[in-house]
């Protein structure tokens, strides 16, 4: 009988997600799409590590409240060269899915430097580090190499040129051109 369950569970489940991999909605890039830069994605690794992503979402559900908040819906084309992707589930502060381009380069490093000198109800970390730690770009090239095995069309230009365009950006620099290009390609009026 367990045996049984346990097979009529699993095909029931392979039925479900197997075919997702194969969608193309769920497989294709939207019109736009571009891997992102070296700069960008150093930034992106920073968000990782310092754990932007246990209190900020990347997910804009499609219900009204939230896209009248923070803009179109999230589509899976969008995170086709996510890797991993940083959808999130748990939102202490709001969803970072669209805040590309929403406030200017200083405003983001004000609020990192203190989140509460711009936001005074903040509960934010500040990163006050992240503008004095300098990237040297020895490991950008590798990373991207890595990425194109699973799929994210860098080019040989792009990975050659990595390591010179990052050297010497800070990370907080870093970090904030990834987050103003978030989500910028998909728009809609609010
Ligand atoms: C302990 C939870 C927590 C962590 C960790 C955290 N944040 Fe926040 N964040 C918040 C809260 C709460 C707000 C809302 C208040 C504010 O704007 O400061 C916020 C606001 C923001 C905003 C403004 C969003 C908007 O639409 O107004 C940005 C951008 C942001 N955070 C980026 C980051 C980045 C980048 C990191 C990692 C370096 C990070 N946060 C880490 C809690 C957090």
């Amino acid at each position: 009988m367990i045996v049984l369950v346990v097979v009529a569970i699993s095909f029931g489940g392979l039925v479900e997600i197997v075919p997702q991999f194969f969608l193309p909605e769920t497989t294709k890039p939207i019109p736009g799409l571009k891997p992102m830069g070296a700069v960008e994605l150093e930034g992106r690794d920073i968000y990782i590590r310092e754990g932007c992503h246990v209190c900020h979402t990347q997910m804009v559900r499609p219900l009204q409240a939230e896209v009248e908040r923070y803009g179109h819906y999230s589509v899976a084309g969008e995170s086709v060269y996510e890797h991993p992707f940083l959808w999130g589930s748990k939102r202490t502060g709001p969803d970072l899915a669209r805040v590309g381009k929403r406030y200017s380069d200083s405003w983001h490093k004000t609020h990192l430097h203190n989140p509460r000198s711009v936001v005074p109800e903040s509960n934010m970390p500040s990163f006050p580090w992240l503008f004095e730690n300098i990237l040297d770009g020895k490991k950008t090239g590798r990373k991207m190499a890595a990425l194109r095995v699973v799929g994210v069309p860098y080019t040989d230009a792009d990975i050659a040129s990595a390591s010179e365009l990052v050297k010497g950006v800070s990370e907080g620099d870093a970090l904030i051109a990834y987050l103003q290009q978030l989500g910028t390609l998909l728009t809609y009026k609010r």
